[in-house]
């Protein structure tokens, strides 16, 4: 098992640039099913969760081609099966956007229960929802889900989703965009890779509207032609690379992002004493001195993601004063990573869905292990900015959304390196 060693105490200072969406990534890869042609999708992150996603549509008989770095040209109009390998959909949670596209484009499918990332129990009843209310038959068993048509074809439906739900919103959008009819979701989540789904979608030539909005109507469409779409920047990893910055006590450009999809990330770091300013397609992120502490809560978009919760709290680890981090969306996240951060020396208490951060004038090396992705990025931070050495383990986690980690940081003056065993 490979794991990273990390040298830290040196502040990151440089240039850094973004990659490609890995949620929004994960979303297109398998709506290409719906697609009668040739995609040519860019800006694609080379993560490892997109490399078994491929090698899942390759084996339902895609033809997918690599003509350059992060560009894939893929044509789903030769497959036929309905079956994706089990095994390859385990090992990752967006597996499950295969129910959605195969639904919509065959009206069945046979798949796997997802696997991925198991912070909290991660229920996807409201995309099972979603499914019966365009009139699919559901059936669930202990590892498979099965779709088929109802009593009557497969058509537009209303569904008020129950909970905010990223993933509900992309598979009932991939599963309506063919579907004769109007589709409406009301509840609907709003991130970044919502709207970039649907341009996506609209560029083949689906009909979608409301996307990042709390109502996404999907008028169904007969056909959708092959183009081309370039996935947007990764926020979270942009967001990793900002809180990176502020907890080394550096001073990093990070290039490729969309501000914009910032807004919530960058308040709180400002908050906290960084200096940031946002240009263009960039934003600069320089530590100021000792940080503050300040009080997070995590929300669905447009609200702080807990997708950051992990990282920012490697920021409140190192800052004066007590810091209060509250988790809205998966309450059981902190177990993931907070029992590591003490045993490099920060002071945490648990109490229900928040965690009280009391900040302390550093962080030590030690020997830990990431339990999800998310975790073990915070894990590398607090790695960055510890006193020796800190050796990561279970980088798998980290590899599955973290495009060039090694490289990436290495540029900014870190001093990290993947050590095989
Ligand atoms: C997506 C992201 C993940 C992020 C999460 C929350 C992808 C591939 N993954 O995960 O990185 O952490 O959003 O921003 O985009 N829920 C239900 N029933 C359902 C579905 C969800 O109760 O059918 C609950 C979940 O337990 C959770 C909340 O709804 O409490 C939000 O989950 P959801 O937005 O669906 O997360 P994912 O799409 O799995």
């Amino acid at each position: 098992m490979a794991r990273y060693e990390i040298l830290g105490g040196t502040p990151l200072n440089g240039t850094i640039t973004v990659s490609g969406a890995k949620n929004a990534a994960v979303a297109i890869l398998p709506a290409t099913l719906l697609v009668a042609g040739p995609c040519r999708i860019e800006n694609v992150p080379d993560i490892s969760d997109v490399r078994i996603l491929l090698t899942i549509l390759e084996r339902m008989g895609a033809d997918i081609q690599h003509p350059e770095e992060n560009t894939v040209l893929i044509d789903c109009s030769g497959v036929t099966s309905t079956e994706p390998d089990a095994e390859l959909v385990r090992k990752m949670r967006a597996s499950y956007y295969l129910m959605g596209a195969l639904l919509g484009r065959f009206h069945k499918a046979h798949v796997a229960l997802p696997g991925g990332c198991n912070f909290a129990s991660r229920p996807i009843d409201q995309h099972l929802k979603g499914f019966a209310a365009l009139g699919a038959d559901v059936e669930v068993t202990d590892t498979y889900v099965d779709l088929a048509p109802g009593a009557y074809d497969l058509q537009g439906g209303r569904v008020s989703l129950d909970v905010v739900s990223v993933g509900a919103t992309v598979n009932i959008m991939i599963a309506a965009t063919l579907l004769p009819g109007t589709t409406v979701i009301e509840n609907a989540a709003k991130e970044p890779h919502i709207v970039d789904l649907a341009n996506f979608l609209n560029t083949m030539g689906a009909n979608i509207s409301g996307a990042g909005t709390d109502t996404v109507k999907i008028r169904g469409v007969g056909a959708l032609r092959g183009g081309t779409y370039a996935i947007i920047p990764d926020q979270i990893e942009a967001g990793t690379y900002m809180a990176a910055a502020v907890a080394t006590g550096g001073d990093v450009l990070v290039r490729n992002v969309i501000p914009k999809h910032m807004d919530c990330i960058t308040s709180k770091l400002e908050e906290m004493g960084a200096e940031v300013i946002d240009y263009d397609d960039a934003i600069r992120v320089r530590a100021t001195g000792k940080l503050r502490n300040a009080t997070v809560k995590t929300h669905p978009y447009p609200g702080f993601p807990t997708d950051m919760q992990a990282q920012i709290c490697v920021c409140m680890a190192l800052a004066s004063g007590t810091s209060r981090l509250t988790e809205s969306v998966y309450e059981t996240r902190f177990f993931g990573y907070c029992s590591e951060l003490e045993s490099m020396g920060a002071d945490i208490q648990i109490n229900g869905k928040t965690a009280i951060i009391t900040g302390t004038q550093k962080l030590y090396g030690a020997t830990v292990s990431a339990h999800d992705l998310r975790a073990g990025a915070a894990l590398v931070i607090a790695g960055l900015a510890a006193e020796g050495v800190t050796f990561v383990k279970n980088i798998h986690y980290v590899e599955r959304g973290y495009e060039h980690l090694i490289g990436k940081l290495t540029a900014l003056g870190a001093k990290i390196r993947r050590i095989e065993d």
